[in-house]
């Protein structure tokens, strides 16, 4: 599958040309039925997104939002990656509470990956063994190759039937509850903002090396049908061949 990179020459450059691509796909959904669906990662790299989306043109009465990973968190949590969404794009779009589908990441984290789970099912009026398929999938990449809440070595990697899981994440000493590989790859459009030097050699890594999503999950990005589409910076992508 033919992965697009666009590389901007700094992490602002990327998060704007993100924050464009994101807009005209979601209008683009929009054009094509009544409501569009968006599903954002956390973390660091998506608040300039986030900061630039929430400015550009977009009929959000009409977006609903998803994570696609979230730390088992209350949502005024400094960790919280709703608490992200919420100051940097939710409050500033002026997006309705109930277009807001967040993560429950106070409870036990298996209760709120199944609620999670089903809440989206709800929405998307989903038959018992269907995929979701958002409309646009926001996707980043850790250090360590990992994407959502999809840690090298994690055996839900292998789940492509399921739409969400409880994740630990030893390194952060945490439980996070990420959507799985399923709905990342059904996404309709996959997008993936990666910016920074330490992102370099991983970066390499995963477009240059046989595929072993257990050692680099974002290579599971290189197996939807469309193609991703990724936004980096020089940093991040100094180590690709164009
Ligand atoms: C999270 C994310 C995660 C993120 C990567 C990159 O909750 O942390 O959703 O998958 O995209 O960890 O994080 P940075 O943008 O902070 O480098």
């Amino acid at each position: 599958m033919s992965a697009r990179r666009l590389v901007l020459a700094d992490a602002p450059g990327a998060a704007e040309a993100c924050a464009r691509y994101v807009a005209d796909r979601l209008q683009q959904a929009l054009d094509a039925g009544s409501l569009a669906t968006l599903a954002v990662s956390g973390g660091h790299t998506p608040k300039l997104m986030f900061e630039k989306l929430a400015l550009l043109p977009v009929d959000w009465r009409r977006v609903h939002l998803f994570w696609v990973d979230e730390r088992c968190v209350p949502p005024d949590d400094a960790a919280s990656n709703y608490k992200l969404a919420k100051e940097n794009l939710i409050v500033p779009a002026h997006i309705p509470d109930r277009n807001v589908h967040r993560v429950v990441g106070e409870i036990d984290p298996q209760e709120a990956a199944q609620e999670y789970a089903d809440d989206i099912r709800r929405f998307l009026k989903l038959a018992a063994d269907e995929m979701p398929q958002f409309d646009v999938v926001q996707c980043g990449m850790g250090p360590d190759g990992h994407t959502a809440s999809l840690f090298p070595g994690e055996p839900l990697l292998d789940d492509r039937k399921g739409i969400a899981g409880a994740v630990y994440a030893q390194q952060f000493s945490q439980w996070r509850v990420t959507l799985l590989p399923g709905p990342l790859l059904a996404a309709k459009w996959l997008v993936y903002l990666v910016t920074g030097e330490d992102k370099a050699e991983t970066l390499r890594a995963v477009f240059e090396e046989k595929p072993n999503p257990k050692k680099y999950p974002t290579q599971i990005a290189l197996e939807h049908p469309e193609g991703a589409n990724w936004f980096l910076d020089e940093a991040a992508a100094r180590l690709l061949d164009s």
